[in-house]
């Protein structure tokens, strides 16, 4: 197979990486979730008394490290990081450092880096716009915020964390207005991806239709 690029964008919450995560199972490609390397960043910059306001400092770490995939989360200079990278502190710090054009513009390079000699199916806010314009097959995967949030109650109460439907609903909002209106990449659909409503469909629907379009891509190639 030649070298195949999928883009997975949408909201916080609509699936985004489970469903990219099968896809590049069932194609043998590599997956990268874009959105634990801001959240990498965050927790870093937390961890090493870094001022997180600090544009130019938050740059310069994320430069620093060396950030590698892991079939279980991402590594950044060879450790591993999974759960300490999801609790609501990093979410809403990961928020922050996305908004930080330096910052993004050294995970950009990265993430293109990644994707420049193998296939890859990538999942965040920017990346049929901006990471891989040229990706294969773009899609934007969203939900309703209704079921987003209820899949996040779910999802959290089932790790045995204490959390309120209605705030969990109240922080999607707030997460969806900063990541569509920042001034640097802001969440929005590319002209030419493919819009996929997941609210009323299992993972599995969702994931069917991707190899589908992916499918329907490679035999053009
Ligand atoms: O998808 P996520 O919740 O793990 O993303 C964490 C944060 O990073 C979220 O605020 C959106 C932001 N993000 C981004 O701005 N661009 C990406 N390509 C991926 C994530």
């Amino acid at each position: 197979m030649r070298r195949f690029l999928v883009a997975i964008d949408g909201p916080a919450g609509a699936g985004k990486s489970t469903v990219a995560r099968k896809v590049a199972d069932c194609l043998g490609i590599t997956y990268v979730d874009t959105g634990a390397m801001y959240r990498a960043i965050a927790w870093k910059a937390l961890n090493s008394g870094i001022d997180i306001m600090k544009e130019e400092e938050v740059a310069q770490l994320a430069e620093s490290l060396d950030i590698s995939l892991h079939p279980e989360g991402i590594c950044i200079n060879d450790h591993l990081l999974k759960n300490e990278i999801r609790t609501p502190e990093i979410t809403s710090l990961a928020s922050v450092v996305a908004k930080m054009p330096k910052v993004r513009r050294v995970l950009v390079n990265k993430q293109q880096q990644i994707a420049e000699h193998q296939s890859v199916v990538m999942d965040g806010r920017d990346i049929g716009t901006n990471v891989l314009p040229c990706a294969d097959v773009k899609i934007f995967l969203t939900a309703s915020i209704e079921e987003r949030a209820l899949r996040r109650y779910k999802e959290m109460k089932a790790k045995g964390m204490a959390v309120e439907l209605e705030q969990l609903k109240a922080e999607l909002q707030k997460r969806d207005e900063n990541d569509c209106t920042r001034e640097i990449a802001p969440l929005k659909q590319a002209e030419d991806a493919v819009l996929i409503d997941s609210t009323h469909h299992s993972v599995t629907e969702i994931v069917e239709k991707i190899l589908h379009l992916c499918r329907n891509k490679l035999g053009d190639k």
